[in-house]
């Protein structure tokens, strides 16, 4: 969580995000994760169970916030600054960001978090 990516490699997404192919392509660079298996993680998980998630299907909770435009973020869960790190970091360890969120600890595995964060960062 304390390793940093260099600012304006998320400004580079931000930028790119006009640009399906592009911003999927920056995203598995930032990330090191492969979109198309995290959005199906984000299903096995169950992380629709709480989420609505563009291009998710059968996602339509609105018990949690929306994972829309999270590229677009300066904050997550309104707790840490928005780099890739910090976003596998919260998907895997919730709590140790925050003990009082209600998002589940849920065992997710290394890859599985960078595979997630490579998908939500191509979601508007
Ligand atoms: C039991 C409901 C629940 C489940 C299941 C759940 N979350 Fe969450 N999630 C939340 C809540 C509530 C928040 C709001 C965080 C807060 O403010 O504490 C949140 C916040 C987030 C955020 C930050 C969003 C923002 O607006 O900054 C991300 C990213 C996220 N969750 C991803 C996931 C992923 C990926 C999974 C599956 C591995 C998942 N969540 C599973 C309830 C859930």
């Amino acid at each position: 969580m304390k390793r940093r990516v260099p600012i304006y490699a998320l400004m580079a997404v931000l930028v790119l995000s006009a640009c399906n192919d592009r911003t999927s392509k920056r995203s598995r660079w930032l990330t090191t994760g492969d979109p198309e298996r995290g959005k199906i993680a984000l299903t096995s998980y169950g992380c629709v169970a709480c989420h609505t998630i563009p291009g998710v299907r059968g996602s339509k909770s609105l018990s949690a916030p929306p994972l829309i435009g999270i590229s677009q973020r300066s904050y997550l869960a309104g707790m840490v600054e928005n780099t890739p790190e910090n976003l596998r970091f919260w998907i895997q360890h919730p709590r140790k960001v925050n003990p009082h969120t209600a998002m589940p600890e849920q065992g997710v595995t290394d890859r599985d978090a960078a595979d997630m964060a490579a998908y939500l960062y191509t979601t508007r």
